[in-house]
């Protein structure tokens, strides 16, 4: 594996490649990341994953400088999977000046769930996303629906820019209880870790819920959702939002045909964890 920590490199190495597939992450691998390549292999024949930990998708007071680094277990892990180069740039390198030129994702879709309680998160994100893409040019990148609203902006920049990218989505990858794997997890202490599933469970509950009550006359989903934060908080978390929303846009259902998923942000002591699930019809 080639590991490539200039721009211009990575940009020299793109010349003449292959149908070329990218993965970005902020590294800390885990089988949810390593899941992606696996796919990236299946999509093209030169896989190309990326790993910054993106200083402008932090908010004040986030764990930015916490955030865990564990960059020669990851080149092992990428090592193994015959990944072809990892473009790993330090933050002067991908930042040589304050990043003031930024990408603002639409607000409908940017500016709610998560991006209430993170506000500016997406932003971060579709800056940094945007400048990988072009330093990369991929034909393919791949994303989790783990982060279903990041993919969603990641879609539709792609879209509105008119990049030419196919943008892959993969499935959630859990822990055998169900939870999501997340580099975030390491925070949780070992109590926490064994009560972390309850958010998918929680999910679960509403979504069915959710299901039902859509076949009725007049749904009331906000009654679901309320239910939902307060068994989280009866057990303890704190809660950011627990959502109904429509697959296509994340906004809120107004057909019983509507193709559904459910999100959910929750505090777990400092920890927060986020998780959907699509709900079949
Ligand atoms: P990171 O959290 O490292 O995630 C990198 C990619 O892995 C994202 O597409 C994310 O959705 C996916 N992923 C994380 N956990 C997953 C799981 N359990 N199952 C499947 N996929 C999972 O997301 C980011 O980094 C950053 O915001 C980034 C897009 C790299 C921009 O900085």
């Amino acid at each position: 594996m080639q590991i490539i920590r200039t721009v211009a490199a990575m940009q020299a190495q793109r010349r003449g490649r292959a149908h070329t597939a990218c993965v970005p992450t902020m590294g800390n691998l885990h089988a949810g990341h390593l899941d992606l390549v696996r796919r990236a292999h299946e999509k093209a024949d030169a896989v190309v994953v990326t790993l910054f930990v993106n200083r402008l998708q932090f908010l004040p007071g986030e764990d930015f400088e916490s955030y865990p680094r564990t960059f020669e277990a990851d080149c092992a892990a990428l090592e193994r999977l015959g990944v072809h180069t990892l473009f790993a740039p330090a933050e002067s390198e991908l930042y040589p000046e304050p990043q003031t030129f930024r990408l603002v994702p639409p607000a409908p879709l940017a500016d709610d769930l998560e991006g209430i309680f993170r506000p500016g998160f997406f932003i971060g994100v579709a800056t940094v996303v945007s400048k990988l893409f072009n330093i990369v040019a991929p034909d393919v990148a791949l994303f989790g629906k783990k982060d279903y609203q990041q993919l969603m902006v990641i879609r539709e920049m792609v879209r509105q820019m008119a990049l030419p990218i196919e943008i892959v989505a993969a499935e959630t990858v859990r822990a055998e209880d169900g939870l999501a794997l997340s580099s975030r997890n390491g925070y949780l202490s070992a109590a926490e870790r064994a009560q972390a599933p309850l958010l998918r469970q929680t999910l679960a509950t509403a979504g069915a819920a959710a299901r039902a009550e859509l076949r009725r006359q007049r749904p009331e989903l906000a009654r679901i959702e309320v239910q939902a934060c307060q068994s989280l908080r009866d057990a303890g978390w704190v809660p950011d939002y627990v959502a109904v929303r429509k697959q296509s846009d994340l906004q809120s259902p107004s057909a019983q045909s509507d193709a559904l998923v459910i999100l959910g942000a929750a505090r777990l002591g400092s920890t927060r964890l986020i998780d959907n699930l699509e709900l079949s019809i």
